[in-house]
């Protein structure tokens, strides 16, 4: 029997057939109800104990192999026929057009920001999402009572010692200065969080660009002259600002940045609430308490800071009314998009 089921192996190894009905009559002749390996397992039943052992590995092993070959030469021929058929076979055919993907508005505006400023000769920081009281808030000059550790906005994620999720990106100052030595020239993306409700002007989630310089000697007008040139950069050659004093705990004296309506030309319309003016960031001489929290003297040095929202920068660029149509992964909303790459 040994023999037998020795010789079938080889001539199953051996198989190579051309069609599939050679393959299917091999299958019904070797595996089919009356075929060479039930008639095998027919005889195995009356085998000696002592060897049934030996030949019943040696079947299985027949059966498996058997099945195994049968279903490759099955695939190797439906592979052979696709290949031949015109249909695949025709490479002057043209290919299946790819569906390309396209850039979210907020990457498009956010990398449009770290462009226009590195061609100014700032380089990217980034900082961690998770935060501690340290760089968020006591680094930057906010007194222990100031409302903006206050619950309302922060979204706390242990208290004693405070661990929180960012609020703004000026933590990424911090975190600079703290490994780097002046002159200072970094441009901060990254997302940052608030503990407010969602409307069509604001969202828990949401993106800054925070902007840090510190070197010898920089004033006020340096300040005023680089954010005119982004602002003539992001939203063309006749945009003009103006600040408004303002106040940030970290900068002293501080100022709020509008830029002339791109809408209207600054003549009023209902974008720009009719004063021909749009709010776009926050910006200051670095507070000498900042400077002096963070390892760097004052009389020696000192810089501007800035900060902006990226969703609100993009709402006034693409005339986006409503802030959560950034969230909302609509591929409606975002295809519009595909060409401002
Ligand atoms: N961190 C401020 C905010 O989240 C934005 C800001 C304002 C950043 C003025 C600055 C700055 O660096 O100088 O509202």
């Amino acid at each position: 029997m040994i023999e037998k089921i020795q010789t079938l192996l080889q001539r199953v190894e051996a198989f190579a057939p051309q069609t599939a009905a050679e393959i299917e009559e091999f299958r019904i002749k070797v595996l089919g109800k009356k075929g060479e390996l039930t008639a095998l397992m027919e005889e195995f039943k009356s085998v000696a104990p002592e060897l049934k052992r030996e030949l019943g590995q040696k079947l299985n092993h027949l059966k498996s192999a058997a099945l195994e070959r049968i279903n490759t030469l099955k695939g190797e021929l439906e592979e052979k026929q696709m290949a031949q058929s015109s249909e695949v076979g025709d490479m002057s055919r043209p290919g299946s057009a790819e569906g390309l993907g396209s850039r979210h508005p907020i990457s498009l505006v956010k990398n449009q920001i770290v462009e226009i400023f590195s061609r100014l000769g700032y380089t990217v920081a980034e900082g961690p999402e998770i935060e501690d009281d340290w760089h968020v808030f006591s680094a930057l000059n906010f007194p222990p009572e100031h409302p903006a550790r206050d619950m309302q906005d922060t979204f706390f994620i242990e208290k004693q010692p405070d661990i929180l999720l960012r609020t703004h990106t000026s933590s990424i100052q911090v975190r600079t200065m703290e490994h780097q030595k002046p002159p200072i020239r970094v441009i901060c993306p990254g997302r940052v969080f608030r503990n407010e409700a969602i409307s069509y002007r604001a969202h828990c989630i949401f993106h800054q660009v925070e902007g840090l310089y510190i070197d010898k000697g920089v004033s006020f007008a340096d300040m005023k002259q680089s954010l005119l040139y982004f602002a003539k950069e992001l939203f063309g050659e006749s945009a003009t600002i103006r600040m408004r004093p303002s106040y940030f705990p970290f900068t002293e004296p501080s100022a709020e940045v509008d830029v002339s309506c791109n809408l209207c030309g600054g003549k009023g319309c209902n974008v720009c609430k009719g004063t021909g003016w749009l709010e776009i960031m926050g910006c200051g001489m670095v507070d000498p308490n900042v400077l002096t929290a963070n390892g760097i003297d004052p009389k020696e040095y000192s810089g501007f800071a800035f900060g902006m929202g990226v969703e609100r920068i993009a709402m006034l660029k693409y005339g986006v009314k409503d802030l959560r149509l950034y969230f909302e992964n609509d591929v409606r909303f975002l295809h519009q998009f595909d060409s401002a790459l």
